[in-house]
């Protein structure tokens, strides 16, 4: 504890082109600003090998990939795929895709076993929607999910879990500090539970409509190790200054 770096990550989701990629030029500079941060970008597939070749010293990383290596499984793709043309990491179990998609536990368990297999780092999605905080179910859900969509092997050297309320996403709201804490730190304690003392070394990442003026607060509250950033990680205005609030903590 108190060794884990913290972890910066944008998640572009379905935006973005190729015009779009001279963002990465200032993020990569506000980065190289910040040793004390890792800065990590998952950008749309379309995007990886273009944005790595740019931006060489940022982690470049996918959204998603599919569980097998390769296969008839027209539209996806695997995780060596994204690894060939440059992604370091993936985002699983995002719950845009549990809903889209229909993800389920296992299937993001088995994408991030695939991730790793390939050789890629993962970062696990998990949270509660509003229903089911209002119901005061949030960590039971949050940690029953953890708990089924935690992957073999789970380690800090390749692994961060992401807690995302679904109804903090792209909405402006968040939950209060106090609640991200307790969250996390019901979280950790699951992770000990399954993992033992490994689990002081995953990082748990907050993510949900943060920004500029919000990121210092939430990026100080307990057990918080990073942020996994939607809408502000689109452009360097909006991202940087949230890799400077992480630097300065
Ligand atoms: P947001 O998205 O920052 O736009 O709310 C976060 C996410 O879905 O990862």
């Amino acid at each position: 504890m108190g060794m884990r770096r913290k972890l910066i990550a944008g998640n572009w989701k379905m935006n973005g082109s190729v015009g779009a990629l001279g963002e990465l030029d200032a993020i990569a500079a506000a980065a190289a600003d910040a040793p004390g941060v890792d800065v990590a970008v998952a950008v749309p597939a379309t995007l990886i090998e273009l944005a790595s070749d740019r931006a060489p010293a940022l982690a470049i990383g996918a959204q998603d990939v599919h569980d097998r290596p390769s296969g008839a499984h027209t539209g996806c793709v695997s995780a060596a795929m994204v690894k060939e043309v440059g992604a370091r990491f993936t985002i699983v179990g995002h719950s845009e895709r549990r809903a889209d998609q229909g993800e389920t536990d296992a299937q993001v368990r088995a994408k991030a076993e695939a991730a790793r297999a390939a050789g890629l780092h993962a970062i696990l999605c998990v949270g509660e929607t509003a229903a089911e905080r209002d119901a005061g179910r949030a960590e039971a859900v949050v940690t029953a999910q953890l708990a089924a969509s935690l992957p073999e092997g789970a380690s800090g050297d390749w692994l961060a879990i992401a807690y995302e309320p679904v109804w903090a996403i792209g909405t402006g709201r968040t939950p209060t500090v106090a609640d991200v804490a307790a969250m996390h730190g019901a979280l950790r304690a699951r992770l000990r539970t399954l993992l033992g003392d490994e689990a002081d070394a995953l990082r748990l990442l907050y993510g949900g409509s943060v920004n500029d003026a919000n990121a210092a607060e939430l990026l100080g509250a307990g057990d918080v190790d990073g942020a996994l950033v939607g809408g502000a990680s689109l452009t360097a205005a909006k991202f940087v200054p949230i890799i400077r609030a992480a630097a300065r903590l």
